[in-house]
């Protein structure tokens, strides 16, 4: 018992002066550039955390730092490395475009084998695997792929609103974020496998549910402990045997790859959905040429190279892995932006009133159904989801009309981020959100109730969400 506690004791004030001596070193880095530093980010995480602050709050007040001291650029020691904020469009422009080759690599945290899926992960690979994973995976996030889901997208909107329909409201109110989240998890089992994630049959989350919930990387409970623990002293972490998205996690999305491709070999049949388009991407032969045009030698001897990264990151694991993707990397911003989008459909009668006139005037012309030419086209839908800059206390869509278009300072609106690294997934997004849009104002009319916070509050973590849930009343339009 005394080893054990002993033992406790030395790991623990190990871990504290490896970071410790790590934030000293990082600090005087910055400090000898003159770029002003945030802090050290685990001490921030969980300073944040025990004070309730999420991480838009914590982003603003790192911004206005940095801007109160009229730099354009901060900076924070971050679990593992240096981390810039940078709050000028034009550097901005440089990093995500200009100068790419330089800063291509997105390492959050070190992953190690044992994450076997998460490695293999487009959003950590880095260098030429990202590359030539980006390049493979192109194709399949294109706007006429995309297209191919809609069935997929459009059959989940009507079960997100029969589950609504059903749902039972206490007071007339319901929080919106439980049904939001069903129709998340569905669109990702039936557009990404094709299977039903029978994540509206029931009150709970369903078993797809369950894995896709746990193996979401965030900074709560005992959860985000591991998490921590993991990004802080990652070799440490694994030694412990853990992971950051968790070994049956990561079995469990794997078996259901495996099966989807099984199923659809067995009885010879293909689907609409991701596992296709990316199976029907996987042969073939796109791949890029080396950056010297014309040395037809350097060109094969890099497609081999290529070929051999090929074999080593975009095997069935590999695959499997860019489909809980659109889990992990996917979400997140889909939640919050179906979340805000209710917020402001809720708070702002008018906007409501002639969004569903869009949608009703679509859905006559396609003859009762939706189409994704019709969703995909409706330009007051466009406009109202890509609103909230650059004054996100005001919501107006027509902040982004064809008229105001040319205001818009390049580089400031970039929810996807930009250059060639940006959001692969945001035609997806985009889309999948709009259809839970269309299907919202057509059956229901949003209204505050009693439990709406005015105004929002955001939760504390990573997630951005609003704080205690999202409370609506939906009166049903017959
Ligand atoms: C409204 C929803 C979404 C928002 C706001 C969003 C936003 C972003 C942002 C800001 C980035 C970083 C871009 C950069 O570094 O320049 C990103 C990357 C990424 N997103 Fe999304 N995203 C959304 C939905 C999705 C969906 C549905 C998927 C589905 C697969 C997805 C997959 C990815 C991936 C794989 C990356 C990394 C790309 C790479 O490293 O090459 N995202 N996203």
């Amino acid at each position: 018992m005394e080893l054990l506690t002993l033992t406790c004791i030395f790991i623990v004030c190990f871990a504290i002066s490896k970071i410790y001596l790590k934030y000293v070193s990082t600090s005087a880095y910055f400090e000898t550039r003159g770029i002003p530093l945030h802090g050290f980010e685990p001490i921030r995480v969980l300073r944040n955390t025990y004070h309730g602050i999420g991480l838009s709050e914590d982003t603003l007040e790192k911004y206005r730092q940095v801007k109160a001291k009229g730099a354009k650029i901060g900076a924070s020691v971050d679990f593992s490395q240096k981390a810039y904020l940078v709050c000028d469009p034009v550097i901005l422009k440089h990093i995500m475009v200009k100068d790419f080759n330089h800063f291509m690599d997105r390492q959050l945290f070190e992953v190690h084998k044992e994450d076997f899926l998460l490695q293999k992960m487009l959003l950590v690979l880095t260098g030429r695997p990202w590359k030539y994973v980006r390049t493979k995976l192109n194709p399949a996030f294109s706007s006429r792929s995309i297209r191919r889901l809609f069935q997929a997208f459009d059959d989940s909107g009507k079960k997100f609103v029969e589950f609504l329909e059903k749902t039972p409201k206490n007071g007339g109110e319901l929080d919106l974020t439980i049904a939001i989240d069903k129709f998340l998890t569905h669109v990702f089992g039936s557009a990404t496998y094709g299977i039903d994630s029978k994540a509206f049959d029931q009150e709970g989350p369903s078993e797809f549910q369950h894995h896709g919930k746990d193996a979401y990387i965030h900074f709560h409970g005992l959860k985000g402990i591991k998490i921590f623990l993991l990004a802080a002293l990652p070799k440490l972490g694994y030694k412990l045997g853990l992971t950051f998205l968790g070994r049956d996690n990561q079995t469990y999305f794997n078996n259901v790859f495996q099966s989807a491709v099984k199923d659809r070999l067995q009885s010879n049949t293909s689907g609409e959905d991701f596992v296709q388009l990316i199976l029907e991407g996987k042969e073939a032969t796109n791949l890029e040429k080396s950056e010297d045009e014309d040395d037809e030698e350097s060109n094969t001897s890099y497609k081999k190279q290529l070929a051999l990264e090929n074999h080593e990151v975009f095997d069935d694991e590999g695959i499997a892995t860019n489909c809980l993707q659109f889990m992990l990397a996917g979400f997140e911003g889909s939640q919050s932006l179906l979340l805000f989008s209710v917020y402001a459909l809720a708070l702002n009668q008018d906007i409501q009133t002639k969004l569903r006139q869009e949608v009703l005037a679509g859905l006559e012309q396609d003859g009762g159904e939706f189409t994704f030419q019709t969703v995909n086209g409706m330009e007051y839908l466009e406009m109202f989801v890509k609103e909230y800059f650059p004054n996100p206390e005001k919501f107006s869509p027509e902040r982004f009309s064809k008229e105001n278009k040319p205001n818009l300072v390049p580089n400031t609106f970039m929810p996807f981020g930009g250059g060639p690294r940006d959001c692969i997934g945001r035609r997806f997004a985009v889309i999948e959100v709009k259809v839970a849009l269309c299907h919202l104002v057509k059956n229901f009319e949003l209204v505050p109730s009693k439990r709406t916070l005015i105004p929002l509050q955001f939760s504390d973590g990573l997630q951005r969400k609003p704080k205690g849930g999202m409370f609506l009343a939906l009166n049903k339009i017959n």
